[in-house]
């Protein structure tokens, strides 16, 4: 974990950050949907970088006083050394130093290896949006935290 290195996404991360997320996507985000995030206004990414390569990344979107997290992978190479974890904590910090009063998301039903990520921090499954997802069609579970007394 020591030399994980977490930053604000550049825009010259947008290549790497596509090529990340055909390993962990069942349907990837381009470049080009990575280049609009890096200039939205309204939207705050963070990479994780080891060794000089972009191993991870969280992004969420503040919409008036919540954070919509929109997306966060690492890399299968890197998976439980806790890099998504870092990248959470950074999130909830960011989004509770904004003053924002809740960050949620949506998550696949079936993936429990995200759900429990979002569980360790107290994320609760608020509520369901039946066929969600495509490719495959599946539900998703909204979860939500509430960040504390903002
Ligand atoms: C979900 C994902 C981001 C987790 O990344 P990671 O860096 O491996 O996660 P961490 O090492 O920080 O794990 C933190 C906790 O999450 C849970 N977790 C992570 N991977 C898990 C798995 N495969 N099975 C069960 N729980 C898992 C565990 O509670 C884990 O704590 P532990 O290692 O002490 O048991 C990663 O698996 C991934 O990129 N998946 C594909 C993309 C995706 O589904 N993103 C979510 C979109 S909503």
């Amino acid at each position: 974990m020591q030399d994980i290195t977490v930053r604000a996404m550049e825009i010259g991360d947008t290549k790497a950050l596509a090529e990340l997320d055909i390993k962990c996507f069942a349907v990837p985000w381009s470049e080009q949907a990575f280049r609009d995030e890096a200039e939205n206004d309204l939207a705050s990414y963070l990479v994780a970088v080891k060794d000089g390569e972009l191993v991870g990344y969280i992004g969420y979107w503040r919409v008036v006083d919540e954070g919509h997290i929109t997306n966060i992978a690492v890399s299968p190479k890197y998976r439980r050394q806790k890099i998504a974890s870092n990248l959470l904590e950074n999130i909830i910090k960011a989004a509770y130093n904004e003053g924002l009063v809740l960050l949620t998301l949506e998550v696949r039903k079936s993936n429990t290896a995200a759900r429990s990520l979002y569980e360790g921090y107290g994320f609760l499954p608020l509520g369901e949006r039946k066929g969600y997802y495509h490719s495959p069609t599946e539900d998703a579970v909204i979860m939500t935290l509430m960040l504390g007394d903002n």
